[in-house]
């Protein structure tokens, strides 16, 4: 008895120094958590992520020299500010009045509420910082640029078809978020059935995390984004349409909408090229979803047969489209003869995430691969790259070329296919 309480004490005495030890730290743990939980630094990252009340976002849908489109959607009633300004100031706000809208059946429908602001006044090439707040709550801060004015550079990249497997769209975004880019086009299908609210959070917002905070991503909505207005909703800037316009630096890009149900194709087609004609920046792309130029998955051929000629004399040269899931780039695409008008390199790039289609490549492509994948470009006046980099971060296609008073290389266009045998192919290909 006594050995064995003398025992016990012997070991408790033993102990109080390491029980006090414990509490010192657990103390000093306690007393640091709370710092960082009030951390004063309006720049330090360890702010109250795990405390947000933003269910998707922030995620910015357009940057241009001067203004700037957000989104972000929370789960709990009321306006919400968010607080911006340059050189590390918060000094202006905008509030916001959030639209619902509801996601599962009627016995456990959970309503959401959608934030959508323009940041206007901006100046162009600037950083902003801004911060998203509630009643009693503030996010993270992020920090975005402007597009500048006078640059004769630019760097994005264009994909498509991240859709139903999000894991693997993840692993993209990683790779996109190392390239530094000034902003990103998505070719559409975004999420496996848009009409259903609730996939749009784990398939499209969470995976796009840590990049589209602080860099735009423009969509060319895809079929599966659905018709019941919840890409509308989520993704479409207030007083914006789903096609539009935006430059950058040396570059025009055309986004627009090619599946919506009632659109016209003729109209759309229409659209897209007069919106080409009217620019007259150094570099011209158009992206839409369904394709005009695709031998594989869907055998898509979108405006088939004025798109190819239609697009050329509007002086465009690049289109980047998905919908079937492969890359697959042609060679550029002449001008029918006698006819005055730009070589057009088509590209499918479907390979953000979903299930890939097989390609059997023919005489008219210069690449084609069934591999995940984002297409990088970078322009610089009048030279342009553009690397193709698949999910293991290698190059798997490269282009080179230089644009001289209009007119791409020579070396560029030796490979070119003429409009007319290109047009007589995909005839005998339409119905398959
Ligand atoms: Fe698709
Ligand atoms: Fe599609």
């Amino acid at each position: 008895m006594n050995y064995n309480r003398l025992s016990g004490r012997s070991r408790m005495s033993r102990s109080l120094p390491i029980l006090g030890l414990a509490w010192l730290v657990a103390f000093l743990v306690g007393v640091l958590a709370i710092e960082g939980g009030c951390a004063t630094d309006p720049f330090s990252d360890t702010s109250l992520k795990q405390d947000t009340r933003l269910t998707k976002g922030p995620f910015l849908l357009g940057v241009y020299p001067d203004r700037a489109a957000l989104m972000w959607e929370t789960d709990t009633e009321g306006s919400y500010k968010l607080y911006y300004g340059k050189d590390g100031r918060l000094d202006k706000y905008v509030e916001s009045v959030p639209e619902t809208n509801q996601s599962g059946k009627k016995a456990v429908k959970k309503v959401f509420f959608i934030h959508k602001v323009w940041l206007e006044g901006l100046e162009p090439g600037r950083f902003y910082d801004y911060r998203v707040t509630g009643a009693g709550f503030e996010d993270k801060i992020y920090r975005f640029r402007t597009v500048p004015e006078n640059t004769d550079e630019v760097r994005f990249i264009v994909y498509g078809d991240s859709r139903t497997r999000p894991s693997v769209h993840r692993r993209l975004v990683e790779l996109m978020i190392k390239q530094k880019v000034d902003f990103v086009v998505h070719c559409g299908d975004l999420v496996t059935n848009g009409d259903k609210y609730g996939q749009w959070g784990q398939q499209f917002f969470e995976p796009l995390r840590g990049l589209a905070e602080s860099v735009p991503v423009y969509i060319a909505k895809g079929n599966h984004e659905g018709n019941n207005g919840n890409y509308e909703k989520l993704l479409v800037p207030k007083g914006q349409k789903n096609s539009f316009g935006f430059d950058y630096g040396p570059v025009h890009y055309f986004v627009a909408d090619n599946v919506t149900k009632g659109l016209k194709d003729e109209a759309q087609l229409n659209l897209i090229i007069a919106d080409a004609a009217a620019s007259d920046a150094k570099w011209k792309f158009v992206s839409y979803h369904v394709p005009s130029l695709n031998f594989g998955g869907h055998w898509s051929a979108w405006g088939y047969p004025d798109a190819l000629p239609g697009l050329s004399k509007a002086g465009v040269d690049f289109v980047l489209a998905g919908h079937s899931h492969m890359y697959e780039r042609f060679r550029p695409i002449a001008p029918p003869d006698g006819v005055e008008g730009s070589y057009v390199t088509y590209i499918t790039s479907g390979g953000g995430g979903v299930l890939m289609h097989s390609i059997k490549p023919n005489v008219y492509h210069a690449e084609t691969m069934k591999k995940h994948h984002f297409c990088l470009f970078n322009l610089k006046g009048n030279k342009l790259t553009m690397d193709t980099i698949d999910i293991d971060g290698r190059v798997i296609d490269h282009i080179d070329v230089i644009k001289n008073a209009g007119r791409l290389d020579e070396k560029y266009l030796r490979s070119a296919i003429p409009m007319k045998e290109m047009l007589d192919f995909q005839q005998k290909n339409l119905h398959r």
